[in-house]
């Protein structure tokens, strides 16, 4: 009996998406795209979406253009990092749930198993667009440690390393006819709490990337 209610639960979940787990990402297509001047020049942000999803190499591609690894024998990545500290952790708030982005395997984790979207953000694009990034510094990556004081200038090279790489999503947006929007209006406390991180671990800028409304 336990049995047949377990293997119901699993079909149910299957067929109504309801169990998230990690993702492991196709390869990067790195022979796709536009040219570089024709993604500059077609750089721009979007603040209105539809709610349609991204295809897992859609997903891939914008997570390697983002920061993944470029140089595999120095684990060296698409976007700069004062110190080489690669400090900033990539989140992605799907309606599947929030992962984490493990560059090392180009893969996602799954953080937890619900839709944060829309508490990444203040403004209401946000709550359908296919998923929101969440930049955040992980100091303990950077030498401090959990109960060590962070100073703002402290931070002031993460919110630098995020920028380089929200660029890179920006970049990769244009070249693949989607849309984004670098944001700061992020409610930080409560989605700190919501994504379960550390004290050491701070939200620096958001993005939400997604089909652009025509
Ligand atoms: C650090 C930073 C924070 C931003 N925060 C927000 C934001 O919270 N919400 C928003 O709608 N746009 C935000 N933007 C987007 C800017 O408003 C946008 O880049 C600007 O209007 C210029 O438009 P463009 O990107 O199309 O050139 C932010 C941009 C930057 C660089």
């Amino acid at each position: 009996m336990k049995k047949i209610i377990l293997t119901s639960l699993t079909i149910f979940s299957i067929s109504f998406g309801v169990i998230a787990q990690d993702i492991t990402l196709p390869a990067p297509d790195k022979k796709g795209g536009k040219t570089l001047m024709q993604a500059l020049s077609e750089r721009q942000t979007t603040r209105s979406f539809t709610d349609e999803t991204l295809s897992q190499q859609q997903l891939s591609d914008l997570l390697w253009a983002a920061c993944g690894i470029n140089r595999a024998d120095q684990k060296k990545r698409t976007a700069p990092s004062a110190m080489n500290y690669q400090e900033i952790d990539v989140y992605v708030a799907m309606q599947s749930g929030l992962y984490l982005y493990i560059v090392e395997n180009h893969s996602l984790k799954l953080i937890a198993g619900k839709d944060l979207r829309k508490t990444t953000g203040t403004q209401s694009y946000v709550n359908n667009a296919a998923l929101n990034l969440v930049y955040v510094a992980d100091m303990g990556k950077a030498g401090k440690k959990e109960g060590v004081k962070v100073n703002d200038s402290d931070l002031f090279m993460s919110y630098s390393d995020a920028a380089f790489i929200a660029q890179n999503v920006y970049l990769y947006c244009a070249s693949a006819n989607l849309g984004c929007v670098v944001r700061g209006s992020i409610p930080k406390e409560k989605l700190a709490v919501e994504m379960g991180l550390k004290s050491n671990q701070y939200i620096i800028l958001a993005q939400t990337v997604g089909f652009a409304k025509k």
